[in-house]
């Protein structure tokens, strides 16, 4: 396990996130949550893959919006969270709600060597390349 991994129980959804890798490996609804391997290519008919776009401090992530075809965002399929992490370990994590426009903005001291994640409640963790 590692530190900022993301596991899913595949019984009944509830994912978390490892802040402290020491423990041995998680059991939810009697068997062991899964990884969430982040994705980089998309495979779906939607644009998964967040997109960066940085203006001096001021970080963008978008989640297919750029792309001309933003995200879903409704009860049944949306974009539940989207993060940054920088170099400098700065880690921030914005929620979206359904109705919300698939984007989050940061505002971030060096934001040299961002890396952007999303989670979509229907497929997954996705990482920006
Ligand atoms: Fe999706």
């Amino acid at each position: 396990m590692e530190k900022k991994e993301i596991y899913k129980c595949e019984v009944c959804g509830k994912v978390i996130e490892i802040l402290n890798p020491a423990a041995p490996e998680t059991i939810c609804c009697g068997q062991s949550m899964k990884l969430m391997d982040p994705q980089t290519t998309d495979w779906t008919k939607e644009k998964h893959v967040p997109k960066i776009t940085i203006e001096g401090n001021k970080v963008t992530v978008d989640v297919g919006i750029s792309m001309g075809t933003p995200h879903p965002m409704t009860n049944e399929h949306w974009i539940m969270w989207i993060e940054i992490m920088c170099k400098d370990g700065c880690y921030e994590r914005r929620f979206l709600n359904s109705g919300d426009e698939p984007k989050a903005t940061f505002t971030v001291a060096k934001p040299e060597g961002l890396i952007a994640r999303e989670y979509c409640n229907i497929h997954g963790l996705w990482i920006s390349e």
